[in-house]
């Protein structure tokens, strides 16, 4: 037999989760005039290369590689960000009139990670990106937008963790220090971390190896080496976020494991202990300089990623009412006219919005009405000789424990005002007609 892959799953009965956690970011893109854009699964490798960084553990051990037939050099996307700014670059959306430009997009990333709880080889992410504007505001209007996210799902338990690299200026000053710092403790530091020191110091910070050790513990801030510019834009993000009752904790140890980001860095963890060691739930920040440096004009831009799986495991441990798949009318029937009738009325009331089922099998009156309990139904709809030669249907209504018989031609009528408390405006509609 063949099993999925290591770090893989299949989504099974989860799917309500998703349908609602997917729901839930449409209708907050919406709020937050947010456009969807789609991006392919795959790109040339070198654009991760670029865009996400080399001394990344996400470039340097965790892409999935590979050549196609033509020879070319692939990569799974391990991310969202840098496929969004390649198509941002590539179809021109930086000349768009609308200012900041706002994408959100939903989907498969891939990472060769170990796999444990909320860690996965295939996960979704779901992410935002706004280009074009360098505000403090954007970003705590960012920040914002992934609590409303949170809010909307009905998760209490999550802390919003907030630090700042700063520019250029600064981070090259914060280079200098870490430098400065780490070169004592050299010999006891791990070889990722040596050979970090010459490449990328900060990326030292992202050690899973020395990450509890003193060095590490006493390692320079980076809001202490901020220009005075880019402390005010920390500034307005605080003041944005206070100003929206979004509680933060600023974090000095946060740096973010990818090599694009400027300024404002920010993660929002689970607080509940759903997820053990794996408690980000989102995770993001201003990137300056990536348009930039994928070939596009020098464009700031803010965003963040959200890992579905991880929201999932943290709202089946909160209290977010997920239903149970159900349909409103089971069709039970007795004998073949029946069933043919049974269809055309399902069809009927399919056509007004009111979801039906029915038997396929020719079981026995007691089984179908089993069935229609599996099924969650609201209504049974009973069809016989006698209903199909009168064309009408006997209707019991599961919740209200009551029983009429109805002709065909008023059933719909009858459904949706059961179901809604209103009465339906349209007169001469197909689902009303019954013929
Ligand atoms: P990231 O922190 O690498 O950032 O990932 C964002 C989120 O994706 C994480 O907080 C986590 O919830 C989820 N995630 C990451 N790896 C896995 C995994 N192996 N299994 C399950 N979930 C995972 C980014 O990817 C940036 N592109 C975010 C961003 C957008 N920054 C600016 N714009």
């Amino acid at each position: 037999m063949y099993q999925k892959m290591k770090g893989t799953y299949d989504i099974t009965t989860e799917i309500q989760y998703f349908h609602a956690v997917e729901k839930a970011i449409q209708s907050v893109s919406r709020l937050f005039n947010y456009q969807e854009i789609r991006t392919p699964h795959f790109e040339a490798s070198e654009l991760f290369h670029r865009g996400v960084g080399e001394d990344t553990d996400i470039v340097g051990k965790e892409t999935y590689d590979f050549k196609d037939r033509g020879g070319r050099s692939l990569t799974l996307r391990p991310e969202g960000t840098a496929g969004v700014v390649r198509a941002y670059i590539e179809n021109k959306l930086y000349a768009e009139k609308r200012v900041p430009q706002k994408y959100y997009y939903y989907g498969s990333s891939f990472r060769y990670e170990r796999p444990q709880k909320g860690r996965f080889r295939e996960f979704r992410q779901f992410g935002v990106e706004a280009f074009g504007a360098k505000s403090g505001e954007l970003d705590a209007e960012v920040i914002a937008y992934a609590v409303t996210l949170f809010r909307a799902l009905k998760l209490k338990n999550f802390i919003v963790h907030l630090n700042s690299l700063g520019g250029k200026d600064s981070m090259s000053r914060y280079r200098k220090a870490l430098k400065e710092h780490f070169k004592p403790h050299l010999d006891k530091l791990c070889e990722d971390c040596n050979r970090r020191y010459e490449t990328n110091p900060l990326r030292i910070l992202d050690c899973k190896i020395d990450a509890d050790t003193k060095p590490f513990k006493k390692a320079p801030k980076s809001i202490d080496h901020l220009t005075d510019e880019d402390r005010k834009h920390f500034d307005t993000v605080k003041a944005a976020l206070t100003a929206m009752g979004i509680d933060y904790k600023i974090d000095h140890s946060l740096v973010r494991g990818l090599d694009y980001y400027t300024d404002t860095v920010f993660e929002i963890k689970d607080t509940s202990a759903a997820l053990g060691a794996q408690d980000v739930l989102c995770g993001g920040g201003r990137y300056d300089h990536l348009v930039e440096s994928l070939g596009g004009p020098s464009t700031p831009a803010v965003g963040f990623g959200i890992g579905i799986e991880r929201l999932i495991i943290a709202l089946q441990a909160g209290d977010f009412p997920v239903p149970e798949p159900s349909v409103h009318v089971y069709l039970l029937t007795l004998g073949e006219e029946a069933r043919i009738e049974a269809l055309k009325i399902a069809n009927m009331l399919r056509l007004g919005g009111i979801s039906c089922e029915t038997d396929f099998l020719n079981r026995s009156m007691k089984a179908q009405f089993k069935q229609s309990t599996h099924h969650n139904a609201r209504f049974v709809a009973i069809i016989g000789e006698e209903e199909v030669q009168n064309q009408t249907v006997n209707l019991k209504d599961q919740k209200e424990r009551s029983e009429e018989t109805l002709a065909v031609q008023d059933l719909y009528n009858a459904i949706y005002e059961k179901l809604t408390g209103k009465q339906d405006d349209c007169n001469d509609c197909e689902h009303k007609k019954g013929e």
